[in-house]
């Protein structure tokens, strides 16, 4: 089997639940061969119940080939049972495995996974340690700075740098992928988490100067080529979340940089090559409304855009009220290609010929 993942490759687009599907992650293959992709968090418990279900792994662990290099994150703490998960997860081919200790919600605080998990790295050291012991696939760690809770205060750099040397020299993990911000778990839900504490990249920084042969790699609040390439003069790889789904189109830039590539598609031609893709699925029983959003993102900023999402939301939730089999896959073609009318022709540099071209 091919080793995607030992490529030199510095971007990768954050795991994120319900943005981050099979789905969004085909439509992002089509802008960039070079960034590594990441599952959503799935939990052990769910690999671990469903495993005599072959129906049930597969929609939870199937994904396109094209997503190669793609890494699993598992969310949990339980060792007998993430044990169990771990050869599922290689049977599915997975290119590694990415532990999430840095989500804050409650119901992940509850179950012992997620942000908690940094107040124990000896657990967390354990946990990379039984994993490599049954797979040569590499083991990173995704966290947070640190995190305060009612009961925990680990907001120190030294908790952060603790945290690093106990999961590397103990677990033996030399892959961490730091999220710049602390998570208050009591005060703040998810989505203020992501937003509210301040992003403190220096200590991402100082933390690959004291450990240099570890792999970090740093994310939170990370927008544009620019500061990609500003990030990389200081640490190993920069993970790209939000703005991959809210401003998608920003990806071209990367594989354009990485890979000298020196033309792009338009965004019309990225959504036209992304229509057979949904017909596909549509013959598999999945209804175009859950896919068809992951697209909006791609015309953020561009005129029209918003009446486009409403035009297509409506059309889509109307297709939604027939049974699948009563969806004729030529009108879903001709309601996707159609709706690109309401969106204005591009331009965009050609850089072989110089020159500004208009996409019709
Ligand atoms: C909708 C959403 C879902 C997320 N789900 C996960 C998850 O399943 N696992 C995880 O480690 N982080 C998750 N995150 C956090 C992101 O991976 C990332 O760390 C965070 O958004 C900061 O990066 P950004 O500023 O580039 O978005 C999620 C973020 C968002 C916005």
């Amino acid at each position: 089997m091919m080793n995607y993942y030992n490529q030199d490759r510095k971007v990768s687009i954050a795991p994120m639940m319900d943005w981050t599907d099979k789905h969004f992650r085909f439509l992002i293959r089509l802008i960039s061969k070079y960034v590594i992709l990441y599952t959503e968090m799935i939990s052990e418990h769910a690999i671990y119940y469903n495993r005599n279900s072959l129906k049930k792994l597969k929609s939870l662990l199937d994904y396109n080939p094209c997503e190669h290099p793609i890494i699993f994150q598992i969310g949990g703490s339980n060792i007998p049972i993430i044990k169990e998960c771990i050869p599922i997860i290689e049977e599915w081919n997975y290119d590694g495995i990415n532990i999430n200790c840095g989500c804050p919600s409650e119901r992940v605080q509850d179950g012992k996974f997620g942000a908690i998990l940094m107040a124990e790295p000896k657990l967390v050291a354990n946990i990379t340690k039984e994993i490599k012991k049954i797979t040569n696939l590499p083991v990173s760690i995704k966290h947070r700075l640190g995190i305060k809770s009612n009961q925990i205060d680990k907001t120190n750099y030294n908790d952060l740098k603790e945290f690093i040397e106990v999961c590397y020299k103990e677990g033996g993990c030399e892959h961490f992928i730091i999220h710049a911000r602390h998570a208050y778990l009591q005060k703040y839900n998810p989505k203020q988490n992501r937003i509210i504490p301040p992003l403190i990249y220096e200590w991402v920084y100082k933390i690959k100067d004291e450990f240099p042969n570890l792999k970090i790699e740093i994310n939170g609040g990370i927008k544009t080529i620019e500061e990609i390439k500003k990030h990389l003069e200081y640490v190993d790889g920069v993970m790209i979340g939000r703005a991959s789904y809210e401003n998608t189109y920003f990806i071209c830039s990367i594989d354009e940089f990485f890979l000298n590539q020196n033309s792009r598609l338009t965004r019309k031609e990225i959504f036209k090559k992304f229509i057979p893709y949904v017909i596909e699925q549509l013959q598999e029983g999945i209804y175009p409304h859950s896919i068809i959003p992951h697209t909006f993102g791609l015309f953020n900023g561009i005129k029209n855009s918003k009446k486009w999402k409403q035009y297509l939301t409506e059309h889509l939730l109307k297709l939604k009220q027939n049974s699948i089999e009563n969806i004729n896959p030529v009108d879903l073609y001709n309601l996707l290609i159609k709706s690109l009318d309401m969106l204005p022709d591009e331009t965009y540099f050609n850089y072989e010929e110089n020159r500004i071209t208009t996409f019709l």
